[in-house]
Order: structure tokens, then C-alpha cells, then sequence
């Protein structure tokens, strides 16, 4: 640290540390938001959650989606159940539901889930007994990153391998002239450290200054709505989407911001959908469009991740595992508009007691004659009504009316508008950085220097 200026010039640390920092990457968004108790500080993430916390699961397909949408898995799941830190144990406890009944047992097909609710493949019964996975022994050699490397980080969270050279080019770039001033300092890091990290990262660009002077005043870095916005760069010209997802907006005449949106199911489920996002996707297709990062320094830790040379991996699989991480079997919604593939992995039980047996995961979206909907979250044929900071509510007239309207009538227009790609990523940046989530995407303020600003033909209301 520079004992003057109460900072951290960097952080050298092993594997096990490092594995904790990266396993961030691997957590769902919903994850995210549950874990740090809807206090994520990310754009509009935290309203979100609080929105599927609130919604009546009459909505819904099952109940189970409600389970998978507050507390959704992570491929990396039992990995992660191996960190020095068990911060997320809480999250991924290392159990799985069977059935309690004697003759779903005895069958040779047993069926099991990860989410609590799922109804048994035999008998129908929700399984709710709790067993733990199988230990599994760890190979040897780390968790993601490889074991015998030696590692440093930037306060902003650049991770490396140690070398003499990478540590000098830290201080010339932090313009620290005088080596007397550094001081070496020994922390601690348990569980709670761990949180108070990942929180960190999310939103400061000090995250290791702040993390280990939280008293120290370091220059604050909370996102502005206005500046930091950079062009989506247009991509190709998107084909056609097939499912056009449409949306109503009421919106302010006088400054195109969005007061509310009347919508359906299937924009539901676009949105709901990105709580089961991992961060590392999330992260990818905001990077892979060009799109200006989060407030935080997280982009830092996926930037390292993929420039890190391979020979700090585990393997290759480990690292994609942090850069373009899958959504847990049974995740994916069909019809999301950014594509994210599930894990197809099927987990083989081998117990002492139970061998012979096949174990079949149970898909918690699909009840006794019902289908599975295109792994739709949401089936309801009500209409629900958005905020522009994404409070979700089944729409009810009076209510809205009252509370949500706060300009005169006049000035109210309606727009119908769609999502296409563009759009859809432009959300999801949104949806971590803004508190205007819709007035962001569909009507963005012109300092972006949109070429063809999208004309806003106003239908007057009344
Ligand atoms: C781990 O690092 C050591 C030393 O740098 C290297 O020899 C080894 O090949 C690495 N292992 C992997 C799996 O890359």
C-alpha cells in the first residue's frame, strides 16, 4: 500500500485467492442480487428481483420458476463449492432434492433437482428430501486458475502473473517515484471479506482501496446516468426476429422519459430471463458490442481473464467457464433474444448404496401436463406494468392510474415499440447501470450522437 496516500498499489496473492475473485464471473445475476441482500448497487438489478420476490406464482409455470429465477444455479457450481472461501455456500449448498416416497426410490430411474418444488418424475409429489451430492475429490491443481502460479492485482482488480517488471510498471503508472512510501501490509480475507468484494467491484474502481481502508475517502465513482455512455455500435443488420417482442410505452411528452410500459408474458421472460444470466455472459455481450462497462472495475477481472496467458488456467474449459459461462440445465428461455446455451451436462450420481440406478434431473419448469413453453418463466395471460426502473406488478387500472401518473394527462403519449438485438443488449447494459431502463434503451438522450435518432410519432391520448 502507499501509506500516505492510503491506497492500495497492489495485491499479490495464490490461486486460492485469485479463484475466489474469478468465481464472481460465474454467478447469475439473480445470484448477485440475492447475495449481497438486493443491495447490488447495479442499475436497476436490485428492483428486478425485488419484482419476481413480489410476483404471485399464479404467473407463473411453476412454482419452481420462481425458486430458479430468485436462486438461480451456477454451472460452476460444485466448483465453487470447493473455494478456500466458501462465501456462496449459502447459495449452492451441496445438497439436491429426491423424493421422500419409498417407491419412486426403488425404481430404476431416480429423479432428482437442484431446485427445491420440482415434482417428482414418478409420483408426481414435490421432492423435497435433501441429500448431499457425493463428495467429490478435488483434483489436484486449483479451481480455475492454475495453482502453482503466483499472482498480483491492481486496486482496480487488472489480476497478472507476478513478475518484477509488471510490479515496477504499476508503481510508474500510479506515478509513485519513491519506494519508502509503500508498506507492506498481511489481510485477512474470510467470508464476509468475500461479499464485501464482489459488492465492491460492482461499483467502485478503488475496490481493493476501499475493501481495505473502507474508512479512507476515496474519490467516488457511482456511475452518471449521462455521461460514460458510448454508441451502441449498430451491428450488422439484425435478421428478423422471428417472436417480436412488442411493448406499450407511456411515456412524458415534454422530455421522452418512459413513465411506465404495458406488456405481456413474453417480455417477461425476455426480462426475468437475465437474472439467470452469469455475470461472465453478461460481461461478454456487453464487451463483444463495445459497450462502455459497468460502473465498477468487474470488467477488469473479465478482461484479465481473457488476455491472462494459458498457462495460468486450469485448462481452457476453466477459463470459459469465467468469459462465456453456460446457464444451468433446464435455464434456458427459448425465445430470449440473446442466446445463451445451457449446460447439457448430466451429472452421474455413483453412491456405495445406489449404484445401478439412473438419475435423471427433473426440468422445474415442466409440471404434471403441462409443457414446457419454450422454457418460458411467466405464463399468464395478464398484462403487467413496468416502471422505468423495472418494479414489475400485474396491471390493475386504478392503481396505476393513481399512483404511477404523476404529470398531467395531456402530456402523456403512447408509443408502441420492439425489440431486436441491439435493443435487447442495450437493455441488459442498461439493467446494470441505469435507474431509466426504458427511457435508456427506446428513447437514449442525443448526446450519443445518434445518426438516425428513431422519430417519436406521438399519439396523443386524449
Ligand atoms: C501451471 O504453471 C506451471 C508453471 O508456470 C506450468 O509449468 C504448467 O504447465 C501450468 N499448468 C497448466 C495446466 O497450464
Amino acid at each position: 500500500m502507499d501509506k500516505e496516500r492510503k491506497r492500495v498499489v497492489f495485491v499479490e496473492a495464490g490461486s486460492a485467492f485469485v479463484d475466489v475473485l474469478f468465481s464472481f464471473l460465474t454467478l447469475p445475476l439473480g445470484s448477485i442480487a440475492r447475495l449481497v441482500n438486493k443491495q447490488s448497487g447495479l442499475g436497476s438489478l436490485d428492483n428486478l428481483y425485488e419484482s419476481v420476490v413480489q410476483l404471485d406464482a399464479e404467473h407463473l409455470q411453476t412454482e419452481a420458476c420462481k425458486e430458479m429465477l430468485l436462486h438461480p444455479w451456477s454451472v460452476a457450481a460444485r466448483q465453487c463449492g470447493n473455494l478456500k472461501i466458501k462465501y456462496i455456500y449459502e447459495l449452492y449448498p451441496v445438497l439436491f432434492y429426491i423424493c421422500r416416497e419409498y417407491n419412486c426410490l426403488i425404481q430404476s430411474t431416480i429423479y432428482y433437482s437442484c431446485t427445491s418444488k420440482v415434482p417428482c418424475g414418478s409420483c408426481g409429489n414435490l421432492m423435497d428430501h435433501k441429500v448431499d451430492w457425493p463428495k467429490k475429490t478435488l483434483d489436484e491443481g486449483g479451481i480455475f486458475v492454475n495453482d502453482t502460479v503466483d499472482f498480483i492485482m491492481t486496486d482496480d482488480l487488472r489480476v497478472m502473473q507476478s513478475s518484477f517488471a509488471k510490479g515496477l510498471s504499476i508503481l510508474k503508472e500510479l506515478q509513485i517515484k519513491d519506494a519508502s512510501i509503500l508498506e507492506e501490509r498481511v489481510v485477512d480475507f474470510g467470508t464476509k471479506d468475500a461479499l464485501d468484494l464482489l459488492k465492491r467491484s460492482l461499483v467502485s474502481k478503488n475496490a481493493l482501496t476501499e475493501f481495505c481502508f473502507p474508512d479512507a475517502c476515496v474519490e467516488a465513482s457511482g456511475y452518471s446516468s449521462s455521461s460514460n455512455k458510448d454508441e451502441i455500435v449498430a451491428g450488422e443488420a439484425e435478421a428478423k426476429v422471428e417472436n417480436e417482442i412488442i411493448l406499450e410505452l407511456f411515456l412524458n411528452k415534454r422530455n421522452n422519459e418512459v413513465l411506465c410500459a404495458e406488456v405481456g408474458e413474453d417480455f417477461l421472460n425476455f426480462l426475468f430471463s437475465f437474472l439467470t444470466f452469469p455475470l461472465g455472459s453478461a460481461l461478454g455481450f456487453l464487451s463483444d458490442n463495445n459497450i462502455s462497462p459497468l460502473g465498477g472495475c468487474i470488467h477488469n477481472l473479465y478482461s484479465s481473464a481473457k488476455s491472462m496467458s494459458s498457462d495460468c488456467f486450469k485448462s481452457e474449459i476453466c477459463r470459459d467457464m469465467l468469459l462465456t459461462p453456460k446457464l444451468y440445465i433446464f435455464y434456458e428461455y427459448k425465445k430470449q433474444i440473446l442466446k445463451l446455451k445451457e449446460d447439457s451436462l448430466k451429472v452421474v450420481i455413483v453412491s456405495g448404496k445406489i449404484t445401478g440406478k439412473t438419475f435423471t434431473e427433473q426440468n422445474p419448469k415442466s409440471a404434471k401436463g403441462k409443457e414446457d413453453n419454450d422454457g418460458a418463466f411467466v405464463t399468464s395471460s395478464k398484462r403487467f406494468m413496468i416502471s422505468d426502473n423495472l418494479r414489475v406488478s400485474p396491471m390493475s387500472l386504478i392503481s396505476h392510474m393513481c399512483n404511477e401518473i404523476d404529470i398531467p394527462i395531456s402530456e402523456l403519449v403512447r408509443k408502441e415499440v420492439s425489440m431486436d438485438k441491439t435493443k435487447a443488449i442495450s437493455l441488459l447494459h442498461a439493467l446494470l447501470v441505469s435507474k431509466k431502463v426504458l427511457t435508456d434503451v427506446f428513447f437514449p438522450k442525443p448526446i450519443r450522437r445518434r445518426r438516425n435518432r428513431e422519430n417519436v410519432d406521438d399519439v396523443a391520448l386524449f
